[in-house]
């Protein structure tokens, strides 16, 4: 299984401090940073679009952003993302009829690909071509919307379904992830860890990433 990374989200930061607080979780040991665009359209709320991620970009060197696209038709922004400096843009499987056509446009912007499902979505969503074509793969662990929501246990063994089908591939968990529920994330076989409400909320971010980590590495 490829190595921890942890992708601390940003929805549950101070949106008024955005540039440090992504510092802040670098110097605490994240790897990536999780960046959830929302459009009100393909979820109801709206939350940040490309010219922010473009502040982010150019206030943080060297960021990894890691774009969850909880939009209708991705297809639609992935040159502002790719130019906004995004590392990863993340699309769902619900929102496009051409994923394949997707992937190639998201790789000629130097960007890696990620593929997600929502949790009514089975893993057979993604086909086997899809899922070769892409870097990664997203089981949400809640519905998509908004942050701070109950872990749904029940999506956890799409993971592991994914993961027998893509043994190298990264698979990100995001929704409810925190201390109490990385376990079975990670004994499921992702690897990408999403928190939000787990990682911000907390007195020392840090010590909560230092966490997820060893839970995906031990
Ligand atoms: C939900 C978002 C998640 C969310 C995670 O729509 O995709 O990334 O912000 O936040 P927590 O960890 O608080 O569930
Ligand atoms: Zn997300």
């Amino acid at each position: 299984m490829p190595s921890a990374i942890i992708s601390p989200s940003v929805l549950a930061s101070d949106f008024g401090q955005l540039t440090a607080e992504c510092k802040r979780m670098i110097k605490g040991g994240a790897q990536w940073l999780h960046m959830d665009v929302m459009d009100g359209h393909f979820v109801p709320n709206i939350t940040m679009g490309a010219p922010i991620l473009s502040s982010v970009s150019k206030g943080v060197p060297g960021i990894f952003m890691d774009c969850h696209m909880m939009v209708a038709q991705p297809e639609k922004w992935v040159n502002d993302i790719a130019d906004a400096g995004g590392a990863l843009y993340c699309f769902h499987i619900e929102a496009t009829s051409d994923p394949i056509s997707l992937i190639e446009s998201i790789h000629e912007r130097k960007m890696k690909a990620g593929v997600a499902i929502s949790p009514d979505t089975p893993s057979t969503a993604i086909s086997d071509e899809v899922g070769e074509l892409a870097d990664m793969l997203l089981v949400m662990t809640v519905y998509p919307g908004r942050g701070g929501q109950k872990f749904i246990e029940r999506c956890v063994p799409k993971v592991t379904e994914l993961r027998a089908r893509f043994p190298e591939k990264d698979i990100e968990v995001d929704g409810g992830v925190g201390p109490k529920t990385v376990d079975v994330c990670a004994q499921a076989g992702s690897n990408v860890i999403v928190a939000g409400t787990a990682i911000f909320g907390a007195e020392r971010p840090e010590e909560v990433i230092a966490t997820l980590k060893s839970a995906v590495d031990t």
